[in-house]
């Protein structure tokens, strides 16, 4: 049976593109090395370069194109929040987090290598996103610099994915109400997600209204994305997905699936990407399509 179309041909064909690019600027920050403490190097390729939808370098390229910025710089942004990203999902996997096997349909890092170098690499990839951000070549003006240190500093850190990660962690066995279930998906993986979107308004130096309004945009997106996770921890195929399912449920993990049922987690999840896409009408001449359409896909997925 084919499998179904989960996004327009123009943003699959989008999308790809910035995939392979994306890929080669990875490529570039982690070259191989021969140095003694190569499974270092080794590992953090592995962890990084394991494929992966890019999704979030897409949001970054796609919100610089809104204001003329030059790709290169849009791409090393990208690159620097999918090495925080790929750490992030390193020590998710670990034995004393979520303890999970399987990442992008290869072993989890930990299982490739072990603990030490899992945990290692996490913070090797955490650190060089900042040095990545930091660099002239990523932007000629350091107040720009700055910043973009700055948002995601606080995009990754204890107010964003990392108290999240925390609040998830403390989910397990727990009854949260839907606020609180908002609030730590809000922070595990949308402040992250915010600052993609974000990140070209901070590049191009874009007004404060075009600014707030990819702001709230993310801020529909993120939650939906997230969601959309949860739904498919439950109801998605383990091999298009690359990960295992059932890992929430098996730790008794109180989401959005465990507090509203599939049905209203589907119909929440669906109002947060028709709300997302309405942020978007103050970009004039289409230039805010794809995004749009970027918000159709986060529901649709399958892996
Ligand atoms: C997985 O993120 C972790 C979450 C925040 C839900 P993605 O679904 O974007 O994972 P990759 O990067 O495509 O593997
Ligand atoms: C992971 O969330 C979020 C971060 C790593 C910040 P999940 O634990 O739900 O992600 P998966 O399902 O393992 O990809
Ligand atoms: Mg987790
Ligand atoms: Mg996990
Ligand atoms: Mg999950």
């Amino acid at each position: 049976m084919p499998s179904p179309r989960i996004a327009s041909p123009e943003l699959q064909q989008e999308m790809d593109a910035c995939r392979e690019k994306i890929n080669k600027t990875l490529k570039h920050l982690l070259p191989e090395s021969d140095l003694a403490e190569q499974p270092l190097f080794e590992a953090m390729r592995y962890g990084v370069l394991n494929g992966g939808k890019r999704l979030r370098p897409f949001l970054v390229l796609q919100g610089a194109k809104l204001f003329g910025v030059d790709e290169m710089r849009a791409r090393r942004v990208g690159a620097a929040i999918e090495l925080v990203h790929s750490y992030s999902l390193i020590h998710d996997d670990l034995p004393a987090m979520d303890d999970a096997d399987k990442r992008r349909g290869k072993p989890s890092l930990h299982k490739a290598y072990d603990d030490a170098t899992a945990i290692l690499a996490g913070d090797a990839l955490l650190t060089m996103a900042f040095e990545v951000l930091a660099d002239e070549e990523t932007h000629a003006d350091p107040r720009v610099r700055v910043e973009l240190v700055k948002e995601l500093a606080s995009a990754a850190g204890p107010h964003g994915m990392v108290g999240g990660q925390m609040l998830d962690l403390i989910a397990e066995g727990e009854s949260f109400d839907i606020g609180t279930i908002s609030r730590l998906q809000r922070l595990k993986t949308g402040k992250l997600i915010s600052f993609c979107c974000e990140a070209g308004a901070i590049l191009g130096k874009a007004n404060p209204a075009h600014r707030q309004a990819l702001r709230n945009y993310a801020q529909d997106l993120g939650l939906a994305f997230q969601v959309t996770d949860d739904l498919l921890d439950v109801e998605g195929n383990a091999i298009e997905m690359g990960k295992d399912t059932g890992k929430d449920a098996d730790a008794g993990k109180a989401t959005f699936v465990t507090e509203l049922g599939l049905e209203a987690a589907r119909s929440r999840a669906e109002m947060l990407s028709a709300q997302a896409k309405r942020h978007l009408r103050c970009f004039d001449g289409g230039r805010g399509n794809m995004l749009c359409d970027v918000a159709d896909y986060v529901l649709a997925r399958r892996q």
